[in-house]
Parts: structure tokens; C-alpha cells; sequence
């Protein structure tokens, strides 16, 4: 049985373009126009897209077998939401990969990755891989929407647009992969053994190339202070916090159920902030 502890809203799908305010995107886009930073938040655009391509067919491959018309619904709406991210992450690095960032080249590595893991791991294995990734995500949102100086460490407007929609529609659909693993029955065991494996793979793989997008960036070689500076402040980061680490590790916890952490309240005041009452984008700018 799937508890979900309250009843959630519904997950809607916005269609939502971004391309007209990243025209003036500098290098640097981070707050003070932080190397490091600038080059963390790009690894982490950069496997979003084929990520969660990889998210939305782990969940289609036993849509057909939910029964729950709830869960159905939201199946629907965490495919739409995830498909968008996608879309509108692509354009980002694209837009990135003008600037010189290695996006292609890590987006293929995930492709590759993520098609290894479908030849080899079974459907519960690639959903309890997706569970995991979703409670990353779902962490990183939470602390972006309530977390000011996490905001402000994006600098750039149009990239925080961006990050803080993805973060809300993160949140509304924390619990969906979540809820269709155990739905066809994946184990606590293995959905806390998938947790370690990403741990490694995302500490490994973000740590990997963000140093080798740092290599290949000439103001980087220009100013290696700059960079050093950049790596010490980054533990000081509110996305490393002490907090948001608890936070991650109480996926390890026998019983533990996104929902745990009741998110309404949060979700609730954000979609009024960014979307108002006739659905459009707001002004963020103040916030
Ligand atoms: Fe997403
Ligand atoms: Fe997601």
C-alpha cells in the first residue's frame, strides 16, 4: 500500500519559453560572476535533459499497470512537466555551449550512461534510479525556494527564472516516481541501495566535470585564484549546507515517503509568486 500521507494537488503542465531572456547571457552568469559557480550550474543544466528523458521512460514503461486513477492523473503530469524541463534546459545549453561550456559532450555522456542502465537494470531498478534522482531534485528545490542566498547565487534573471519554475514543478512532483515504484512493488532495499549509487554517480560525475569544464575555460587558466577562491567559497554554498545534506539522507530511512516533508504550504505561496492568479509568469525580479 502507497501511503501518501495528505492528498496532494494536481501536477499541471506549463508550457513555458525562456529563449528571449537568455539573449544577453554572459559567460559567467553567477552572482558576482563567480567562475565556479557559473560552471557548477551549467553541469547540473546540462544533464537535465537526458536525465529526465531517461526519468519520464522508466515511468512509462509500467504506466499501463497504475490503476490508481490519482496517480494516473499525475503520471500524466509529471511526464508533461518533466518533457518541458527538457525542452527549455536544452535551450539553455545550447545557448551555454555558444559560450564555450562542454554541454553537448555531457549531455552524450548521459545519454550513454542512462542507455547502459536500460540494457542492463530491470524496470524496478531504472524507476528506483529515477526515485532517487527525483529526491536530488526535489532537495536542490526546496532549498532554492526557500533559501533567498540560494536565489541570489544564480545572478543572472532569465537562468533564475528558469531554475526557480523547475524547482516548482520539482516540488509538486516530488512523490510521483516515488509512489509508481512501489506501486509495482519495488523493494525498500533496493530503492535505498539505488540511493547510494547515486550518490556516488552525482558526486563523482558533478565533481568530474565541472573540473574539466573549468580546464576548458581560458579566464579560468587566466585567473587560478579566482578559481580557488571560487572552490572554498562553494562549501559555504546553501545547496551544501548541513541542512540540505539531512535532508538528502532521509531517503535512507525504512518507511520514508517524499510526503514526509509536507511541501503544500511552499508549493502553495510559489505558484502564486511566479504565476499569479492568471497563470503567466510574474516578476521575480523583487524576490
Ligand atoms: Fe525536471
Ligand atoms: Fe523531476
Amino acid at each position: 500500500m502507497v501511503s501518501t500521507q495528505f492528498s496532494t494537488p494536481p501536477v499541471p503542465t506549463r508550457a513555458m519559453e525562456f529563449d528571449a531572456w537568455l539573449d544577453d547571457l554572459p559567460k559567467h552568469f553567477a552572482a558576482d560572476g563567480d567562475i565556479v559557480r557559473s560552471h557548477v550550474l551549467t553541469v547540473l543544466s546540462s544533464v537535465f535533459p537526458d536525465g529526465e528523458d531517461y526519468f519520464v521512460r522508466s515511468v512509462e514503461a509500467v504506466r499501463d499497470r497504475i490503476e490508481d486513477p490519482k496517480l494516473r492523473e499525475d503520471v500524466k503530469g509529471f511526464i508533461g512537466q518533466e518533457s518541458m524541463h527538457g525542452r527549455e534546459h536544452r535551450a539553455l545549453n545550447e545557448r551555454l555551449a555558444e559560450l564555450g561550456y562542454p554541454t553537448g559532450a555531457i549531455g552524450t555522456y548521459v545519454r550513454k550512461l542512462t542507455a547502459f542502465r536500460e540494457r542492463h537494470q530491470n524496470e524496478k531498478a531504472n524507476l528506483a534510479v529515477t526515485a532517487a534522482l527525483e529526491h536530488y531534485t526535489a532537495t536542490l528545490a526546496e532549498t532554492l525556494l526557500t533559501d533567498p542566498e540560494a536565489r541570489a547565487e544564480i545572478g543572472h534573471d532569465g537562468v533564475r527564472y528558469l531554475l526557480m519554475w523547475h524547482a516548482l514543478e520539482e516540488s509538486e512532483h516530488k512523490a510521483v516516481a516515488f509512489d509508481v515504484y512501489k506501486r509495482v512493488g519495488g523493494s525498500e532495499r533496493m530503492r535505498v541501495a539505488m540511493m547510494w549509487v547515486v550518490h556516488l554517480n552525482f558526486v563523482l560525475e558533478t565533481s568530474i566535470w565541472t573540473l574539466i569544464s573549468l580546464a576548458m575555460d581560458p579566464a579560468a587558466r587566466r585567473h587560478p585564484l579566482r578559481v580557488l577562491r571560487g572552490l572554498w567559497r562553494l562549501r559555504r554554498s546553501p545547496f551544501m549546507s548541513r541542512r540540505a545534506v539531512r535532508q538528502l539522507f532521509e531517503y535512507h530511512r525504512r518507511g520514508f515517503h517524499p510526503n514526509d516533508r509536507d511541501t503544500t504550504e511552499l508549493i502553495a505561496v510559489w505558484r502564486t509568486r511566479l504565476f499569479g492568479s492568471n497563470g503567466k509568469l510574474t516578476d521575480l525580479l523583487a524576490s
